[in-house]
Order: C-alpha cells, then structure tokens, then sequence
C-alpha cells in the first residue's frame, strides 16, 4: 500500500473511533438519566416479547411472565396471552416433561445427560431418604454443608477426622452435614445402602435424597439443600457448601467470619469468582450447552468447589431459586439466583479453587492464611490439618 493512501486511510479509521466513542458516551449518559425515572409501561410490553429460539430463556421468560406482579394486577384473561406462554403446565411436575422432545430443537442428536436433565427440569422435589432433623439444636454459627456421593466413604472421613470436625472452633459453634442424591438402579452401581446407613447412624451427618446423584443433577441438591436448611437449620448464622475433595481452613473462616460488620454478614456470599463466562459450546468439554439450551452469557459466579454465605441470604436465595429455571451447571444456577436478587458474589482470594502454586504445597503457613484450596485427597487433608493445628506451628 502507498504512503499517503495508508495515512488517509488510517485518519478516516481514527475519525470513525473517535465518532464511535461520542456516540456511545451520550447514550449511555442518556441511559444513567433514565435510571432514575419511573418506567410505565405505555403498551402491552410483553406482545414485543418474542420468545427466545433457545428452550432454557424460554422458560424464564414464563417464569418472569408469571411472577410480574404488574401484569397479575393488570386483569388479563388467558386468550391475552401471548401463544407460547398459554400451555404452561405446572411448574413442579415431577412426570417427565415429554414436549420438550419437540420444543428442543435439536433433542433427539444431544447427548444423554441432556435428555435426562430437560425431561425432569421442572421437579424441584425428590423424597429426603435419611435426614438429620436435630442436628442444628445448637443453632450453629457455621454450618459446613459437602457435597458428595454415596462410595466417597473415605474422603466424608478425612474430612470429619480434619476441616470438618463438628463441635466448636474458635469458640462458635460448627455443624457438618453431607449432601447425598441415590444411585439409579440403570447405573448398575452396587448397592452401598446398608453401609451408608450404618455410618449415618454412627455420625449423625448424612442427608440424602432420592434422586439419580449426576453432575447434571447437582443444581437439584442445592434447591433440595436450601430447603432442608430453611426448615432444619434456619438459625445458622453462616453456611459453606462446597465439594467433598477441597481443603477448607475452618479455623480461618471462623475468624474471617466472627470479624465481618452487621451490614456486611447480611448480604454475604464470598468464593472463588468467575465473571465474563459463557457457556462452552465444544461438544467435548463437561461443562458444554448448546445452543438450543442456552444462550448469553453467564452471571459472574462463584466456582462450585466451595463458598461461603449468611444464614439470611440462603433464605432469600431459596424463595428467588423459584423464578429461575433450573439450570445443568449448580454454581452458574446460583450465580443466576444471586443476579436476579439484584445481588454478586464477592472475590476472595483465599479461595484458592485452581489450587496453589506446587512450591507451596507442603508448606504449612502457605495454608495458614488461606480459607479453600482444590484439589486434595483424603490423606493430603488430615496432613494439612494436623499441620495448621500444631502448636508449634509459626508462621509470623
Ligand atoms: C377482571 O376482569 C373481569 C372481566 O373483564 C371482571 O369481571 C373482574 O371483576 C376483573 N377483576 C379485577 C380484579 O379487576
Ligand atoms: C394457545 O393459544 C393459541 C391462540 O389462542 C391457540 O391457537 C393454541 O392452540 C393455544 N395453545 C395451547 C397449547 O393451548
Ligand atoms: C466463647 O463464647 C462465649 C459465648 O459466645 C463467651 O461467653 C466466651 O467469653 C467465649 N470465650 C472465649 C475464650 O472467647
Ligand atoms: C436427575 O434425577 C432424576 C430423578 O432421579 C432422574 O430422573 C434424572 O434422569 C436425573 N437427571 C440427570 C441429568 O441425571
Ligand atoms: C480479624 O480481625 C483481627 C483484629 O482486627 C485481625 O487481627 C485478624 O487478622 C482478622 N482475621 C481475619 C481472618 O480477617
């Protein structure tokens, strides 16, 4: 390219930037003035709301259809309704839901787990197997819910033998429960009924529910836990849910915890936090979704391996968890429940879910000052303790 051509060229591109620029900064300076007028509706808005091409939008498009207190006290007769939104069923079925057969566009060529998951995605309740109902008498201060799955009888023990020592910890008072689905007899998994019943009856710590214990099925257990701690633990004042194979520094969390203001304990949810995700659209990464499942891009979240948050806010998050369908992926659907309380999670950096530099890894004090590290075995979790609650341990 010639000189001057190139240099016209790049000054015609500068003007455009710079045109962009002004642009954008007096529409979003109109945007800001508008936040503060009230918005009434002068049309039927919801006739503009076309349904989205993708199956889970659509269902929190009814949802947020049903819930709008607006258009309940606006009278509106069914015929009213737009066409996609008068076949609603009800919102709790636990039979399978075989229109979605045909409303996923693509259904039949997803894999399995898709399947399973949109066939059940409206049952929010499956029967509590074995349950622990006086385990919050003491109203607990921190109450340590593990997600896990029936055969991790080894790393439920590392964790009660290390972390998850119920009893008191720097003075308050810490609960420790474990959150089990079932095996489906399909799966073929041996059955470990009796020896999980066994070992609920010598710890008093299991909670399981029957439903097919999957990886796509894990946003059922948090809807499933945050019921069973609204009527069974209602009083605690702080919860950790995290997974059954992280290293979690209770002693530091206590601390961390008992130091926190009024204002801020109310609204607290602190983890490790992704934000500006989306949905994997590589068929071969776990965390996949189509296209036809979901579109947009994730709320900022807190990675499932572990997070912290107030007594008052898991109840807030329990009655918001009904507007938003259920979702194949459990942190992202609690990122989704946190974002329509209006409300983020808040970044920690001692949550360390993508673990610590491996110079530091058999350094005590490098977990001194830490609340979560993921991953570690059972053994490495009984090691670090032993190590953090050493009186000799100094690590100034
Ligand atoms: C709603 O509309 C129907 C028929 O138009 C009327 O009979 C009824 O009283 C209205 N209800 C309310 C709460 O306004
Ligand atoms: C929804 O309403 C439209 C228009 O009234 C009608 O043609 C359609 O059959 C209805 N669908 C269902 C499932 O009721
Ligand atoms: C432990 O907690 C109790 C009640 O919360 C308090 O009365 C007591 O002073 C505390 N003890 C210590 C050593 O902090
Ligand atoms: C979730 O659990 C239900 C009830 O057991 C089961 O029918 C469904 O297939 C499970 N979904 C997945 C994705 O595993
Ligand atoms: C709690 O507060 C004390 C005193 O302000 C401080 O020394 C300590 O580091 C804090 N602990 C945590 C875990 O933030």
């Amino acid at each position: 390219m010639q000189g001057p051509r190139r240099k016209v060229k790049v000054m015609l591109m500068m003007t455009m930037v710079f045109i962009f620029i002004i642009v954008e900064v007096s529409r979003n300076a109109g945007k800001g003035g508008d936040k503060n007028k009230l918005l009434i509706p002068s049309k039927r808005f919801w006739a503009k709301d076309s349904p989205s091409n993708a199956y889970w939008n659509r269902q929190q498009q009814q949802l947020n259809y049903i819930n709008n207190h607006n258009l309940k006290n606006l009278n509106i007769t069914t015929e009213e309704l737009p066409y996609w939104l008068n076949n609603t069923v009800s919102m709790d079925s636990c039979e399978p839901d075989f229109r979605v057969t045909t409303q996923v566009k693509d259904y039949n060529s997803l894999p399995q787990r898709f399947k399973d998951f949109l066939l059940y995605m409206r049952c929010r309740s499956y029967p509590i197997v074995v349950d622990q109902p006086h385990t919050c008498k003491d109203q607990p201060f921190l109450l340590l819910a593990i997600k896990s799955l029936v055969p991790h009888f080894d790393r439920r023990q590392a964790i009660r033998e290390s972390w998850g020592k119920a009893g008191r910890v720097a003075n308050k008072t810490v609960v420790t429960v474990f959150l089990l689905g079932n095996a489906a007899t399909e799966d073929h998994f041996p059955d470990l009924s009796k020896m999980l019943y066994h070992e609920s009856s010598m710890h008093g710590d299991i909670l399981q529910w029957d439903y097919r214990d999957t990886f796509f099925n894990l946003t059922i257990k948090d809807v499933l836990f945050l019921e069973w701690l609204i009527t069974r633990c209602p009083g605690a004042s702080y919860i950790f849910k995290g997974d059954d194979d992280v290293f979690v520094n209770t002693i530091r969390i206590v601390e961390f915890l008992s130091n926190l203001s009024d204002a801020k304990a109310k609204e607290l949810f602190v983890g490790d936090v992704i934000t500006n995700a989306g949905p994997h659209r590589d068929k071969k990464v776990k965390y996949f979704i189509p296209e036809s499942v979901f579109v947009g891009t994730y709320p900022a979240y807190a990675g499932g391996g572990g997070y912290l948050f107030s007594g008052q806010l898991a109840k807030r998050l329990h009655e918001v968890s009904r507007k938003v369908p259920l979702y194949p992926i459990d942190d992202v659907y609690t990122g989704m429940c946190l974002m329509k309380l209006g409300l983020a999670p808040e970044k920690h950096k001692g949550f360390r879910t993508f673990d610590i530099e491996e110079k530091y890894r058999d350094n005590a004090c490098a977990y001194n000052s830490l609340m979560l590290v993921h991953p570690r075995s059972p053994q490495y979790m009984i090691q670090i303790w032993s190590w953090l609650n050493d009186p000799a341990l100094n690590c100034q």
